[in-house]
């Protein structure tokens, strides 16, 4: 191995336990703050994903790609958005019912539903295969409020 090669090994093998140390030093105030900054974005993606999706807008594959992708994303990320501890405990306000931590199993596939759904459709987009893309829409529409429903307090 060069040293060059034993450098870079080691910065990466840096990097990864920062990434880890500061996971563990998220408060449950940041966590809120992060689900919730993330939440609206995805609400922002399904803007950009509805209208094209009812053909209510023209077929574009890259209207939807991006949204798709950050939707992806967010389902990846959502468990480790939901630390223990970041309840409504914490004393922080937040939506997040004990549900989350209480049924943590369902909790992470309502999660993994959403992100299934968004591949589904983004591996579709990709295709340009506009009738898979519209076909897989229901999915990805029912895994928002298949979370909510049991996750979330009602607003
Ligand atoms: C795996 C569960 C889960 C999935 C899937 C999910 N959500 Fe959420 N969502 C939550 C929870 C829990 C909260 C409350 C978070 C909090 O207040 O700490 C929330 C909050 C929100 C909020 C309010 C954010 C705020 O301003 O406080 C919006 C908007 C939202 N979700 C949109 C969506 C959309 C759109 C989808 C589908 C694309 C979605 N969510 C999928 C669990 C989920």
């Amino acid at each position: 191995m060069t040293r060059l090669t034993m450098t870079i090994l080691a910065l990466a093998a840096t990097s990864v336990l920062t990434d880890v140390a500061q996971a563990l030093a998220q408060t449950p105030a940041a966590s809120i703050e992060q689900r919730q900054s993330a939440m609206k974005m995805s609400g922002t993606s399904m803007k950009a994903i509805v209208p094209v999706a009812r053909g209510d807008a023209a077929w574009n594959p890259a209207a939807v790609i991006p949204a798709l992708e950050k939707l992806v994303e967010t389902a990846t990320a959502t468990p480790a958005m939901f630390p223990p501890g970041s309840g409504a405990e914490s004393g922080v306000k937040t939506a997040a019912l004990g549900a989350v931590w209480e049924k943590r199993a369902e909790f992470e596939a309502a999660a993994k539903a959403q992100g299934d759904a968004a591949r589904a459709m983004l591996d579709a987009a990709r295709a340009n295969d506009e009738a898979r893309f519209k076909g897989g829409f229901a999915a990805l529409g029912r895994s928002c409020g298949g979370c909510h429903e049991p996750f979330r307090a009602k607003q």
